[in-house]
């Protein structure tokens, strides 16, 4: 691990995490029975423009359900964390979530980690900037290995934060061992701050991923072009469906990209065989009923301290902490 802070105001501190292969990780999915592709690889430039436009679709209630969540209970919320805490986020992204939670609970430190180093020095540069009082220490990692965090010390009340229902794009059982390494991470007597996506009435999630508009779609299409684009590859997009829909039996809303005739296609020097109709798995998201998720979280070694919901009950934010014993 490198520490680095040359011309900023904040810490960074680079893991060197290891970079996914696109490639060779595309070539093994397209060449598996059934295809899959998995959703890490959405988020280029253009990926992570559509899903920025998805957050703001009318049929896409979760990111304007959380904020209003967090932010009709941020008195309550900041009681029972309390101020002056170390202030973890896993894949923080632009650190604009953060914002609301950094004037509510005026932590100590506030520690964005993230895989894209570039994106991250930028991001937590300008959280540095807006908050000229608040500690910043950036962490270029993996979130989803193992690590040491030694710029945490161990005296200090840690929170992690993981808004958004990322943890809905996890297979359960990664699930659960991501939030084991959180609460590692946050160690005994730390919390974690968590939104979670709500079971609802089918329609209504259908919808959330079949927008009007076609940006769920275009966004869930962007992959091919990014594989043309990066991987010599020849993807006619015209051929290709959009495909989301509400599996009840699992829990979960599943996104394709269905073949429609039979086609070869060529990517980098692999040719690559799909029949009418066969489907390019690209992303699993996740529903829980509050109960299932405290389930998972207590498996993981957290206790349920509060959870808040909106009216409607489409979205929970849940506050959990690693028990002191
Ligand atoms: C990032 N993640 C929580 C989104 C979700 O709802 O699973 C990704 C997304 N896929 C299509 N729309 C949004």
């Amino acid at each position: 691990m490198a520490k680095s802070s040359a011309n900023l105001d904040i810490q960074f501190y680079d893991y060197h995490p290891e970079q996914s292969d696109f490639y060779s990780e595309v070539v093994v999915g397209l060449q598996a029975t059934p295809k899959v592709i998995p959703p890490k690889f959405f988020y280029d430039e253009v990926g992570s423009q559509l899903f920025e436009q998805i957050c703001q679709l009318p049929e896409y209630y979760p990111t304007r359900t959380e904020q209003q969540i967090l932010a009709s209970n941020a008195g309550e919320i900041a009681n029972i964390i309390g101020t002056h805490s170390y202030i973890l986020e896993p894949g923080c992204g632009s650190c604009e979530k953060i914002k609301n939670l950094i004037d509510t609970l005026r932590p100590k430190a506030y520690v964005p980690m993230d895989i894209s180093k570039d994106f991250l020095q930028k991001s937590a540069q300008a959280i540095s900037d807006e908050y000229p009082w608040l500690d910043v220490h950036a962490a270029c990692v993996d979130f989803t290995a193992p690590m040491q965090l030694p710029f945490c010390p161990d005296n200090e009340h840690k929170l992690a934060f993981f808004p958004g229902s990322s943890i809905g794009n996890f297979e359960p059982k990664h699930a659960k061992q991501f939030l084991r390494q959180v609460a590692d991470m946050v160690g005994k007597g730390g919390g974690m701050l968590i939104g979670v996506d709500l079971k609802k009435e089918e329609q209504l999630l259908r919808d959330a991923y079949n927008d009007d508009a076609g940006v769920t779609a275009e966004f869930n299409l962007n992959l091919l072009t990014r594989i043309n684009d990066e991987l010599d590859a020849n993807f006619d997009l015209e051929h290709f469906d959009h495909h989301a829909f509400y599996n009840a039996d699992i829990g979960r809303i599943e996104m394709h990209l269905v073949s429609q005739k039979s086609q070869k296609i060529k990517v980098g020097d692999q040719l690559i065989d799909f029949t009418e109709g066969e489907s390019i798995h690209t992303e699993n998201s996740y529903k829980y009923t509050i109960k299932e998720f405290q389930q998972l979280a207590s498996n993981a070694g957290f206790i349920p301290v509060d959870v808040w919901t909106d009216e409607q009950e489409l979205f929970s934010v849940h506050y959990f902490e690693v028990p002191n014993g």
